[in-house]
């Protein structure tokens, strides 16, 4: 029985796409780990930026500029209370997770030598590998690799003895996108403070179910795309802290990021702006500060809450099925089941759920090293979030049964 204070009804009919049909089915979406779903609220301010204020910001004395600059840092003013972070100027907003994630990895090419240590999880996407990985390259420091357990948690002892004074950056998502996972990034934060090493945590998979606060975690860098919550794509944020984006070089040079400009030298912009190079995604800014609008009225603790039941009820579903194995069963788990059904590719499950209205994503979801560890070629995965239904999740129990009986 799922019980929620929300009305999950009402709360549809914000989301227009949800009327669809695909493949002459209503569509029924359990792919939000790839992206959510926008609401009519983001939308209309989207159509009212490009209807009323399209404008270049920070740059023209005319009243379209002054409110298209206005409306976007009023959004880097609402993610900086939706994340509480202490200064305006620790918001960078990029184009999302990979590029935040690639700007750090390149601002630390000047601070690290060789021998130098990186940890990353073995949890990670591919945006969290290959660029420690190039920055390894550029810099001689060793990359190094968390454990996990087949439970798909990591091992904290071991990373614990992974920590030396040659710890200089520890990586790690707060939820794993391939297995759903919550990691304890407090600790981890934690003990690698007591070596002096930096943290980057990669938040997107995190921030659609928790509201991470970067004032408590003492995080050093933590990064968010705006279309896992409701926002557009293209959009996303770098949280860091002052002294390390002091710290590191500019990633990008062009128009915004400087203060002066000669032949013989350039000087750079004071933070924020020295990291946002060029014309920003100024809709996309503004529209992530209206997608935490919608989820903060709505409430992350019952969202969060909410879909805590769904993944409850859909994995007791779903391991009625026979010989149905889901991969990621820690303890603490975000509304993401991967799973795979013996002797069936998880493609052929996924074409068949498409045919019935069903969006799943299936593949190696961006982690081959977490497939390689499980030894299997992919998975399935269902993710659901706060405007999917229990009849939804039945309707998926129902299309795997099928299509298991189709594929065995
Ligand atoms: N990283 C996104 C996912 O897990 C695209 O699907």
């Amino acid at each position: 029985m799922i019980q929620t204070a929300l009305d999950i009804q009402t709360i549809r009919k914000d989301f227009p796409i949800l009327n669809r049909k695909v493949n002459g089915n209503p569509l029924v979406y359990l792919d939000n780990a790839a992206t959510s779903q926008t609401p009519q609220q983001v939308i209309d301010v989207i159509v009212d930026y490009y209807s009323s204020y399209n404008a270049n910001i920070h740059r023209g004395v005319h009243a379209l500029s002054q409110e298209a600059t206005d409306a976007y840092e009023n959004a880097r003013h609402k993610i900086q209370t939706h994340f509480n972070i202490a200064k305006p100027q620790e918001v960078i907003l990029s184009s999302g997770t990979t590029h935040s994630i690639n700007l750090v990895a390149n601002g630390f090419s000047s601070l690290l030598k060789k021998g130098d240590e990186v940890l990353v999880s073995a949890m990670e996407h591919h945006s969290n590998i290959v660029p420690w990985q190039m920055l390894c390259e550029r810099t001689g420091a060793v990359l190094k690799v968390i454990p996990m357990s087949l439970e798909g948690e990591l091992l904290m002892d071991e990373y614990r003895a992974l920590l030396s004074p040659r710890t200089k950056l520890v990586f790690c998502n707060h939820v794993s996108n391939a297995l759903g996972t919550i990691n304890p990034i407090q600790e981890i934060i934690d003990e690698a403070h007591k070596v002096g090493a930096a943290v980057v945590i990669d938040g997107a998979q995190a921030a659609p179910h928790i509201k991470a606060d970067m004032q408590q975690l003492d995080v050093d860098f933590y990064t968010v795309s705006a279309h896992k919550l409701c926002g557009p794509t293209g959009v996303g944020m770098l949280y860091g802290k002052e002294e390390w984006l002091t710290k590191l070089p500019p990633y990008q040079g062009g128009g915004e990021m400087i203060a002066e400009v000669t032949f013989e030298k350039t000087t750079y912009a004071d933070l924020p702006h020295k990291f946002e190079a060029g014309t920003p995604n100024i809709c996309g800014g503004i529209a992530f500060g209206a997608a935490l609008d919608y989820l903060n009225a709505i409430g992350m603790e019952s969202i969060a809450q909410y879909e805590h039941e769904l993944l409850t009820y859909a994995t007791q579903q779903l391991l009625n099925i026979e010989g149905l194995k889901i991969y990621g069963t820690a303890k603490e788990k975000t509304s993401v089941i991967s799973f795979n059904i013996e002797g069936i590719h998880p493609y052929d499950i996924g074409t068949i759920l498409d045919k019935l209205g069903i969006a799943v994503r299936t593949g190696h979801h961006c982690a081959q090293p977490v497939m390689d560890f499980f030894g299997i070629p992919g998975t399935v995965r269902a993710s659901f979030s706060f405007y999917n239904t229990k009849e939804e999740v039945d309707l998926l129990v129902k299309a795997v049964e099928r299509a298991r009986s189709m594929l065995l």
